[in-house]
């Protein structure tokens, strides 16, 4: 049975001694100075531990940037590993972190499971839940409280759509992880590009778990479309993109594209010259040029002097920015429904360009662009070359 009162579902969860920290928790006034603290939840080890390490530096940047004190409040963050594959441990520690830690606000989510499985915990606690990765479109509806930093995959997906069939590919492959991002990516891309006239003769779907790229890949080149579209979590890129070199791919005409996710600046350089001229649309290109990315770039490597950001980092930071101005708006308020509410129709430029909370969805809107790998100073970069402004999910 679903319980809609915070009392309730944390006592069904949680048990007694935690249920009675929880009652005494609205009665203990204010301390003056205390903390306002953030549980941020990140796959720190694991398959996905690069999302975890791009946020967390961000996160750090951010504060290190523009200091720890907002509204009023020094925030603190209190960092915990899920591990990035166990729904189960993602809810239990923020669960740990909203009854034993007392966060007002959690944020991190690495994957679209781990963010639906601790929606309802949010909500039940009335706590923000700032969603800095996963990229699943459904995922705000799952809670009033959750806002979101990172994308969605039809907003990233559709303009590459338009763009391969407005370029000269009439027939795309598609390959994508089989999870709810991967199926949004793939419903999305079909959509899109057969309604502009393309043809797709092949989909496939590859597992999320220990993924064996070649023979999907085969299948793709046995297919010989004009273009695969691909989308895959951050950091699956290094292993397809070897993968599409080794099968043979460009050297059968097959062009490489796909949202951004497949060419993360992460691993990008490391990629080698088979995915020179790849073609990718995303919010998010480190090489993007404004003043704002590049005093990103300069307190990212402050905190992680070899790694490039990617687009994990721009929501990692862009997250850290909208709890940082929730705090401004609301003097440092632990008021749940206030500190949403702060954050709905908020803009501010940021290191990707101009974004807005939408203040009907939670959602973010931003431009996407369309961007080219080319090796610039011997290292290679997305370059964007064409942007479709303030686009939503
Ligand atoms: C998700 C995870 C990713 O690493 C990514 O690049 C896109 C989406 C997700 O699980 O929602």
């Amino acid at each position: 049975m679903i319980t809609l009162t915070r009392r309730g579902v944390l006592a069904a969860t949680t048990g007694g001694a935690a249920l009675a920290a929880t009652l005494a928790a609205p009665m203990v006034a204010r301390a003056q100075g205390a903390a306002f603290r953030i549980g941020l939840i990140l796959p720190m080890t694991g398959p996905f531990a690069s999302t975890g390490r791009q946020i967390d530096a961000a996160v750090k940047a951010y504060l290190r940037q523009h200091g720890e004190t907002h509204g009023g409040r020094r925030v603190e963050v209190l960092l915990r590993d899920d591990t990035g594959t166990a729904p189960d441990t993602t809810r239990r520690l923020a669960q740990e972190l909203i009854v034993r830690e007392r966060v007002k606000a959690l944020a991190g989510f690495g994957l679209t499971p781990l963010a639906l499985a601790t929606a309802p915990l949010a909500t039940e606690a009335k706590v923000p839940m700032v969603v800095m990765a996963a990229a699943t479109s459904i995922i705000p509806q799952r809670s009033p409280f959750i806002l979101r930093t990172s994308f969605t995959l039809p907003q990233a997906t559709r303009p590459m759509a338009q763009w391969a069939a407005r370029n000269g590919i009439r027939t795309c492959a598609t390959l994508v992880t089989d999870y709810a991002p991967g199926i949004d990516a793939e419903t999305a891309f079909k959509q899109s590009f057969t309604a502009a006239g393309g043809t797709i003769p092949l989909e496939v779907r590859t597992p999320l778990r220990n993924p064996d790229y070649a023979p999907f890949l085969q299948r793709v080149r046995d297919t010989a479309p004009n273009a695969l579209f691909i989308f895959c979590p951050s950091g699956e890129g290094a292993a397809i993109t070897k993968q599409f070199a080794e099968r043979g791919l460009p050297q059968a005409g097959v062009r490489l594209i796909g949202t951004g996710d497949v060419l993360d600046d992460d691993i990008l350089n490391d990629m080698g010259d088979s995915v020179l001229g790849a073609v990718t649309s995303h919010h998010y290109s480190a090489a993007h040029d404004s003043a704002e990315n590049r005093a990103f770039l300069e307190a990212f490597r402050a905190i992680l002097p070899n790694a490039r950001p990617n687009f994990m980092a721009a929501g990692g930071y862009d997250g850290m920015h909208l709890i940082a101005q929730m705090l401004a708006r609301t003097n440092g308020s632990e008021d749940g429904e206030r500190l949403v509410a702060a954050a709905k129709g908020l803009s501010w430029m940021s290191p990707r360009g101009p974004v807005t909370i939408d203040a009907e969805t939670r959602d973010i809107v931003q431009d996407i662009y369309i961007r080219r790998a080319e090796r610039r100073d011997g290292q290679i970069w997305n370059i964007e070359f064409d942007r479709i402004p303030q686009v939503k999910d």
